[in-house]
């Protein structure tokens, strides 16, 4: 904002385009496309890539979204994802403005118009425009979103040395809202930007009870010092589709003796500061070892053998996954 207030300008459409598209200029993004069932269709102009301010997800959070990633030109694990936004949408009041299937269909379709053979999907569901009260306007039809960008990108160092995490002062979601993917990530966003304050790396949630929660976005795990790979239950957590499948994927490690088994348990948060392993686990981060937690060390303080197990795990999964993995007509 410059430091006097120039006059009003009153604007017409090709200024407002104009604006969006200095508004793209000034800060460079890598969107590939965008489906809005607002617009009726896909755009690959950012600057196009607009939801009006009145839409409730704006200006009330009364909106979902959900994730999938694109690995090599097919889409990993879209239908766990899939399943989730279909719950947080039932959850959250909002009628699906089509079936699953078109759904899909529109996620696949976007993907394949982006020619983005590496990446990743958001999409969203809007509770609609059409008024700035709470309850979704009259006439409002649900929005439908979806993006296709670069994705989100991590420092090599937290594969490399580990991350450092602190436990946060904000508190957990109360339940009904950390197991729905709603667009409320006041929370979230706090937490980590109170980590990155601290100089630290992202938080960790803890619960009324004492125990462990989960990440900024991400779910975190453990091992514990006899061997066996645990994670928090998800009943006051999100049900997070990489620890789900690593919690299968897991099993191959038992098999090969490197862990003791695979639990799904409350945390308190002492046992977890004694484990041999932490990480945060996710879509987007897929698997990296926590070595410090509010100062102290975790195991010997470097990153574990067992998260890069998982992490391989993980990365053949994608790759090659079967029945995990869409193809996309580009
Ligand atoms: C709060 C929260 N927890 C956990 C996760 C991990 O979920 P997923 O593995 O489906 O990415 C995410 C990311 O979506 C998240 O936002």
């Amino acid at each position: 904002m410059p430091a006097t207030t120039p006059p009003l300008r009153l604007l017409g459409a090709a200024d407002v385009l104009e604006g969006l598209r200095a508004l793209r200029q000034q800060q460079p993004v890598k969107y590939a496309a965008f489906y809005s069932s607002q617009l009726g269709g896909v755009v690959t102009d950012p600057a196009l890539m607009v939801i009006p301010f009145d839409d409730h997800m704006v200006h009330r959070g009364h909106g979902i979204f959900d994730t999938a990633s694109i690995v090599d030109g097919r889409i990993y694990d879209l239908d766990a994802h899939l399943d989730r936004f279909i719950r947080s949408a039932g959850r959250s009041n909002l009628p699906l403005p089509a079936t699953r299937e078109q759904m899909r269909d529109l996620i696949v379709g976007t993907t394949a118009v982006s020619g983005m053979r590496d990446g990743a999907i958001r999409y969203w569901l809007s509770s609609g425009p059409g008024s700035l009260e709470l309850s979704p306007a009259a006439g409002a039809e649900p929005g439908f979103f979806v993006m296709i960008f670069a994705g989100l990108s991590y420092p090599d160092r937290w594969y490399t040395e580990g991350l450092k995490v602190m436990t946060t002062t904000f508190p957990i979601k109360p339940s009904l809202y950390a197991i729905t993917k709603s667009t409320n990530y006041l929370p979230n966003v706090l937490m980590q930007m109170e980590a990155k304050q601290a100089g630290l790396d992202n938080g960790v949630f803890i619960d009324a009870a004492g125990h462990v929660g989960e990440s900024s976005n991400m779910n975190v795990a453990f091992v514990t010092q006899d061997g066996v790979f645990r994670h928090p239950k998800f009943d006051h957590i999100l049900s997070g589709c990489t620890s789900l499948r690593l919690l299968e994927l897991a099993q191959a490690l038992v098999t090969q003796g490197l862990i003791a088994g695979v639990e799904v348990c409350d945390i308190p948060v002492a046992a977890a500061r004694a484990a041999r392993e932490m990480m945060l686990i996710g879509s987007s981060i897929k698997v990296a070892s926590v070595v410090e937690w509010d100062g102290a060390k975790i195991g010997d303080g470097r990153p574990g053998a067992i998260a890069k197990s998982l992490l391989g795990l993980l990365d053949a999964d994608m790759r090659s996954g079967r029945d995990r993995l869409t193809d996309v007509p580009y």
